[in-house]
């Protein structure tokens, strides 16, 4: 059921310093920031050629990760996607076999503009796990 590896996300403390050393140590592609309102966050984009790494920087009083930066000062990964072709059914398929799915359990319009739903760390290696329908 899983698919491919869509993207990792990095919290960071400072969006700017952090896109300065993919672009420059790593010699990466950064696209321009861009602020995300809805999901609280001000992405930007590192495109590699299999994947891509997506740097979150907090936006706004309510934003996700604020909790997660006080536990990380210096940033580090927050979380994992992986693509699915179906993610009712990929919902379905995992609630069956025990994984918790976050919130209501109806998916979200993720930070692509495509549903995601995300899954409980602690059943998937401490390891915080989005699927998206690509
Ligand atoms: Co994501």
């Amino acid at each position: 059921m899983i698919g491919r590896l869509n993207h990792v996300a990095i919290a960071v403390p400072d969006l700017e310093s952090g896109a300065r050393a993919y672009r420059g140590a790593l010699g990466a592609q950064v696209s321009a920031p861009q602020a995300l309102p809805d999901h609280g966050v001000t992405v930007v984009f590192v495109e590699l050629p299999n994947a891509k790494i997506e740097l979150l920087e907090p936006l706004g009083e309510e934003s996700p990760i604020t909790g997660f930066l006080k536990k990380n000062p210096a940033g580090g990964m927050h979380h994992i996607c992986y693509e699915v072709d179906d993610i009712l059914a990929a919902r379905d398929m995992l609630t069956q076999a025990g994984a918790r799915v976050l919130g209501s359990g109806e998916p979200a319009i993720g930070a692509h503009g495509k549903p995601v739903l995300f899954l409980h760390p602690k059943d998937f290696c401490g390891t915080l796990i989005e699927i998206e329908q690509a």
